[in-house]
C-alpha cells in the first residue's frame, strides 16, 4: 500500500465506523421511549425517584450498574421481592439481618409511608425497563444478609440440574426458579439456609407437623394441600419469625394463583412435597 492508499483507507474506514456509530445512536434514541416504558412514568414514579435521590440510596446501591457497590444492585429488586417485603424492609431494615453476623448494614431512614410506596413504584418502573441484560448478573440479598445468594434462574444450592423431561417434580424445580418473583430468590432448599424466606428443606415432614399442630388455622388436610395453600395464600398460616411477616401478613408475594397455571402449581407442589 502506498502512503496515499493508506491515507484513503484510514479516512474511509473512519467514515464508515462513524456512520455506523451514528446510525446505532439514532436507533437507540428511537427505541428509548419503548425500552424505558416511558408511558409508565406516573407522578408516583417521579416522586419515588426524588425520594431515591433525597436519601442518597445511590451512595450504597446501584441501579443499572450505576452507583456505589457497597450494597446490592436494586435494578430488578421488585421482580425478586414483593411489595409487602419491600415495605417492611424499608420501614426497618434492621429486622432483616443480624448486625453482629453480617457486619453490613442498611441504616433505617425514617421514610414516610408515602415515600416508601413511591420508592417501590419507582423501583418497579426501573425493574421493567428493558435494559437488555444489563447488569449481567442480578445481585439479590438473602434474608440472612449474604449478598449474591441464590439468583433467580440459578440452580439452588443442594440440587443437581436435571433434564425435566416429563417428571412433574423436575418440572416443579424449574418453576421454582423461573416463577415471577422467583421462589429461589427467597428460599433455599438447603437445611438451615434462611434467606428472605425460610429454608424449604424437609418441607414434607414440616407440612405434616404444621397441619397437626394446634396453631394451624388454615384449611389444608394433607401435605400437598398445605404446600399449595402456602403458595397461593401465604398468609393462611405464617411461619413464626419476626422477619417473615408483620401484623398477620406474610412477606411472601401474593398473586401466584394468577401468575402460575394449575399445572405449574401442581408441579411445584409435587417438587416441594418430595423434599422429605
Ligand atoms: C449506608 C448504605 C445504604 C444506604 C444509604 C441504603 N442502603 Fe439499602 N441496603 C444496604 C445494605 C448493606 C443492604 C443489604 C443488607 C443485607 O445484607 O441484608 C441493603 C439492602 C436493601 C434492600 C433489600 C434488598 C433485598 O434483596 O432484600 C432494599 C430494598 C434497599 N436496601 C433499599 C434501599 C433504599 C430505597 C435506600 C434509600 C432510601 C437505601 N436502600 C439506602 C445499604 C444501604
Ligand atoms: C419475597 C420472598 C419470597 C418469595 C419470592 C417466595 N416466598 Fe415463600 N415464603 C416467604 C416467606 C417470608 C415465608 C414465611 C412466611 C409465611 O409462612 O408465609 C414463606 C413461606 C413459604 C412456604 C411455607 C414454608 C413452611 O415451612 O411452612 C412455602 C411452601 C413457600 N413459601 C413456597 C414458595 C414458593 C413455591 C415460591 C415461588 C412460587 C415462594 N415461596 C416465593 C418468602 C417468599
Amino acid at each position: 500500500m502506498t502512503n496515499r492508499q493508506a491515507r484513503i483507507f484510514a479516512i474511509a474506514s473512519t467514515a464508515v465506523a462513524a456512520l455506523i456509530f451514528l446510525v446505532l445512536t439514532l436507533d437507540s434514541h428511537r427505541q428509548f421511549g419503548e425500552l424505558t416504558n416511558a408511558e409508565n412514568i406516573t407522578p408516583e414514579v417521579t416522586s419515588g425517584k426524588d425520594v431515591w435521590h433525597k436519601y442518597n440510596c445511590i451512595n450504597c446501591h446501584t441501579l443499572f450498574g450505576e452507583g456505589a457497590y457497597y450494597a446490592p444492585d436494586l435494578t430488578k429488586i421488585t421482580q425478586h421481592r414483593g411489595e409487602a417485603y419491600l415495605t417492611a424492609y424499608m420501614r426497618d431494615p434492621s429486622k432483616f439481618y443480624d448486625e453482629q453476623k453480617h457486619r453490613r448494614l442498611m441504616p433505617t431512614q425514617d421514610l414516610s409511608e408515602k415515600e416508601i410506596a413511591d420508592l417501590i413504584k419507582f423501583l418497579d418502573w426501573v425493574a421493567n425497563v428493558d435494559n437488555q441484560g444489563w447488569p449481567p448478573r442480578p445481585i439479590t440479598v438473602t434474608g440472612s444478609g449474604v449478598s449474591g445468594g441464590v439468583q433467580a434462574g440459578q440452580i439452588p444450592p443442594g440440587t443437581t440440574p436435571v433434564d425435566a423431561g416429563d417428571d412433574p417434580r423436575a418440572m416443579g424445580e424449574e418453576v421454582f426458579r423461573t416463577a415471577q418473583p422467583s421462589c429461589s430468590s427467597c428460599h433455599s432448599i438447603e437445611p438451615g439456609v434462611n434467606m428472605a424466606g425460610p429454608s424449604l428443606a424437609g418441607m414434607a415432614s414440616r407440612a405434616a407437623e404444621t397441619i397437626d399442630s394446634p396453631e394451624y388455622e388454615g384449611d389444608a388436610t394433607s401435605v400437598e394441600g398445605y404446600i399449595r395453600e402456602s403458595i397461593v395464600a401465604p398468609s393462611a398460616y405464617i411461619v413464626p419469625g419476626d422477619m417473615y411477616s408483620s401484623g398477620g401478613t406474610s412477606f411472601m408475594p401474593t398473586g401466584y394463583d394468577e401468575s402460575l397455571t394449575e399445572e405449574e402449581l401442581d408441579q411445584l407442589t409435587a417438587y416441594l412435597a418430595s423434599l422429605k
